[in-house]
């Protein structure tokens, strides 16, 4: 593969570490009058786990078919591992599609092969000889915990040994980046641990950097390192997952992720009045080593009952991660501005949601 020089007006991207090994350039790809990805830039550090959320429609597939040559973008760059891929011709994406494994939602495997068979597939594509075949695929059967299964067909597999095979066949060819587009959409929610926890192993164990995309926002939060949301074609907010669930910035993540953090229970958001009376409700999302001392710190520092209606402190990525609904005694907008400036002295974002 030739190497083409990175553009250098491009800065490198806030928030990775490590080594970069996929990076999109202002990337655009229309398909007619839609504008499926829309000047996307986005950098992967070697190793890490991205997720992708979106909602439907919003390009998320277009963006990872771009990894692996399987969509061509209109405009902008797309490396990987230095080399801009948007430059190549068909016949040169070949060593490319063997760096880069994809898994599907609906596994994709050959119904009249075996599963030996379907896993060395890309290896017989590649015109490996026979017996590296069958080393290889059996080590790969050996890894994903399917080594009983080798002589059987798909249709004698759960969905989540499909997907399990599908996992080794995107490995045969040691790829160094493995693309999952809704890998576990159609499994119920213990497959779907399983699956997770085999892509964490093999990320940790092959040192795979992995690009997934999910509907399902457990899935970021157990698996994922960082996660960026798309919105029609662009990149609206990206960071550690730890950072994006404590606070997210975009009223579209908010949105995505209202399953997985705490809400205020209906029957006291109905009791709730736009004007000033007894106290105020707010919400406070702090994180760090000071989450959990936040409500305390607060009482000490007004003087008054802090009380704790719900929400509490989560555990992300070993990062404290606090969603609080507090009720604070307080009778007009002064004293409101006093409490929610304190709460914010102490590194929290603070809503208020109405009053008491
Ligand atoms: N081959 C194609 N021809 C025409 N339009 C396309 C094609 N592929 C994607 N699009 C359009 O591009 C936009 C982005 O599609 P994409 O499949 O990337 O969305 P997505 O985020 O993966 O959605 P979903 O969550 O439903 O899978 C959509 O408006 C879609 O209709
Ligand atoms: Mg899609």
């Amino acid at each position: 593969m030739t190497q083409h020089v990175f553009p250098a007006a491009l800065e490198p991207a806030p928030g990775t570490s490590g080594s970069e090994i996929v990076r999109l350039a202002s990337v655009t790809r229309r398909f007619g009058p839609t504008l499926a990805l829309d000047d996307v830039s986005l950098a992967v550090a070697e190793g890490e786990i991205l997720a992708i959320i979106g909602r439907s429609g919003a390009g998320k597939s277009t963006l990872i078919r771009c990894l692996n040559g399987l969509e061509r973008p209109d405009a902008g760059h797309i490396l990987i591992e230095g080399a801009d891929i948007a430059a190549l011709a068909e016949r040169e994406l070949q060593p490319l599609r063997r760096r880069v494994g994809m898994i599907f939602q609906h596994f994709n495997l050959l119904a009249n092969r075996t599963v030996r068979e379907n896993v060395a597939l890309p290896l017989k594509i590649a015109g490996e000889g026979r017996r590296a075949r069958d080393a290889r695929a059996a080590e790969l059967l050996e890894l994903v915990g399917l080594s009983a299964k080798a002589d059987s067909y798909p249709a004698q597999l759960s969905g989540g040994q499909k997907q399990r095979v599908g996992i080794a066949r995107a490995l045969a060819a040691r790829p160094k980046i493995l693309l999952s587009d809704e890998a576990t959409s159609a499994l119920d929610p213990e497959t779907t641990q399983q699956i997770l926890e085999l892509l964490r192993r093999i990320n940790r164990e092959l040192g795979l950097t992995v690009v997934l995309i999910t509907h399902e926002m457990e899935v970021v939060r157990t698996v994922a390192d960082r996660v960026a949301v798309i919105e029609a074609g662009r990149i609206v907010e990206e960071g550690p997952v730890w950072r994006v669930f404590a606070n997210p910035r975009q009223a579209l993540t908010r949105s995505l992720l209202a399953t997985v953090r705490p809400q205020l229970p209906r029957h006291i958001a109905e009791r709730l009045s736009p004007v000033p009376g007894r106290a105020v409700v707010l919400r406070a999302d702090v994180a760090g080593p000071g989450a959990g001392r936040l409500a305390a710190d607060a009482e000490a520092a007004l003087g008054r009952p802090v009380e704790l209606l719900h929400g509490g402190i989560d555990h992300i990525q070993g990062q404290a991660v606090g969603s609080l609904f507090l009720e604070i005694g307080a009778r007009n907008e002064g004293e409101v501005e006093r409490i929610t400036s304190v709460l914010a002295a102490r590194g929290a974002e603070v809503e208020v949601l109405g009053h008491v």
